[in-house]
């Protein structure tokens, strides 16, 4: 059996983690983040693919070419609260989709609070810092094995 494929989209700004607003995002760098990551992908024995974009076609783009993926963990960055585009891709793409966030985008400022493009996703996880990476990667694959737990 080929090894399942899975790929994580990091959106805007998101390069700058570590010194980035460290009161709301930490400390931990977006290197960090992926080498948590990969350790996890090792463990459960996945392909695993890692971007980083600051441009809404680009990670348009990255989603429409691993549009047959296992499954795709993305956090959009602002683009989450307004990007159409992006949950058009989304939505264009059998590949199942989970939206993470670093901070809890509810606790925050009142345009963070919504997101558009989780309406194209199973679901979303926000507020554990870098660890709702980890979670968002477990999440996809519990879905695509279709783990109930
Ligand atoms: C973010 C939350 C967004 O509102 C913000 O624009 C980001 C990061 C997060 O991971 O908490 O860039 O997606």
């Amino acid at each position: 059996m080929p090894m399942e494929k899975y790929i994580v989209i990091h959106g805007p700004n998101l390069n700058l983690l570590g010194t980035r607003e460290p009161e709301i995002y930490g400390n931990v760098t977006l290197d960090q983040i992926n080498k948590m990551l990969y350790q996890e992908a090792k463990k459960f024995d996945i392909e695993l693919e890692i971007y980083q974009s600051n441009f809404e076609g680009e990670i348009i783009d990255t989603i429409h070419k691993n549009r047959e993926c296992a499954g795709i963990v993305i956090n959009p960055a602002a683009y989450t609260h307004y990007s159409i585009a992006i949950l058009d891709a989304i939505k264009g793409v059998t590949a199942p989709v989970v939206e993470v966030h670093l901070s809890n985008i509810h606790q925050r400022e009142e345009f963070r609070e919504k997101s558009v493009t989780a309406k194209g996703c199973i679901g979303q996880i926000s507020g554990f810092g870098a660890f709702s990476y980890i979670l968002g990667l477990k999440a996809i694959m519990n879905h695509t094995r279709n783990i109930q737990y």
